[in-house]
């Protein structure tokens, strides 16, 4: 069995997304800045279906995440900004499950990917991703409401932030409405480069 865990990229000030995100501006004024990181990497390119890239830290970084997924949960507004951005081939190539108050047929894309639309609760979702997951681990890609559901919820084992040096002054907070959380977080190793700082922390009850 894998972990549950969350990966996600904020600014320097704590956003996943800038102002105004919605479908056609994904992530917000500015938010994609925020990955700017991952564009240069081979592994990124691989995962697009390209070649070449830079193969360093950052690289292994971002290699690892995509190794260990086996599946996805993430939240409707998240995936509507990228049911028009995101490829044919999706990134993802694993199960995605979308958690929605509206109820749809599942979305197959090109290379893997299924997005299945779960209306009962995260609960569910964390169930279904870890019964697709195929021993793997399940991420909690996000957005921002999701990921504290998953805190508040005591669901989530590890917990990586990768902070760009950026200032988006606005937007999606993704560290808000915590109070009474009570997880400890067990910091790991950080590693930093001049475009992004990697934190991972175990979460502990
Ligand atoms: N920086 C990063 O790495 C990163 C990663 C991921 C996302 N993002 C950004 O985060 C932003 C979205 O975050 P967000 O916090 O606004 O929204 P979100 O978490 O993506 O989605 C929230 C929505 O999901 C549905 N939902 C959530 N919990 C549910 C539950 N328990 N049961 C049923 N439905 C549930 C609801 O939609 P209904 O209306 O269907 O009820 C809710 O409005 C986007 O701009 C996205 O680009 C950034």
């Amino acid at each position: 069995m894998g972990i549950v865990f969350v990966d996600i990229g904020i600014s320097l000030d704590g956003f996943v997304a800038g102002p105004n995100a919605r479908p056609g501006n994904p992530l917000g004024d500015a938010g994609t800045r925020s990955h700017e990181w991952m564009v240069p990497l081979a592994s990124f390119h691989e995962r697009n279906g390209g070649t070449g890239g830079e193969r360093n830290a950052d690289d292994a970084v971002l290699r690892r995440f995509f190794d260990r997924t086996g599946a996805y949960v993430m939240g409707r507004r998240m995936f509507d900004e990228g049911e028009i951005a995101w490829p044919e081939e999706a990134p993802f190539r694993a199960p995605v499950f979308v958690l929605t108050h509206r109820a749809r047929e599942p979305w197959r894309r090109k290379g893997g990917t299924t997005f299945t639309f779960v209306t009962g609760g995260l609960d569910e979702a964390l169930r279904r991703a870890g019964e697709a997951a195929g021993g793997k681990d399940v991420l909690v890609a996000g957005g921002a409401d999701v990921v504290r559901q998953a805190l508040r919820a005591g669901a989530v084992e590890e917990l990586n932030v990768h902070v760009a040096p950026l200032l988006l002054g606005a937007g999606v907070r993704l560290f808000e409405n915590l109070s009474g959380l009570g997880a400890k977080l067990e910091p790991g190793p950080v590693q930093a480069s001049p475009r992004v700082t990697h934190l991972s922390f175990r979460v502990r009850r």
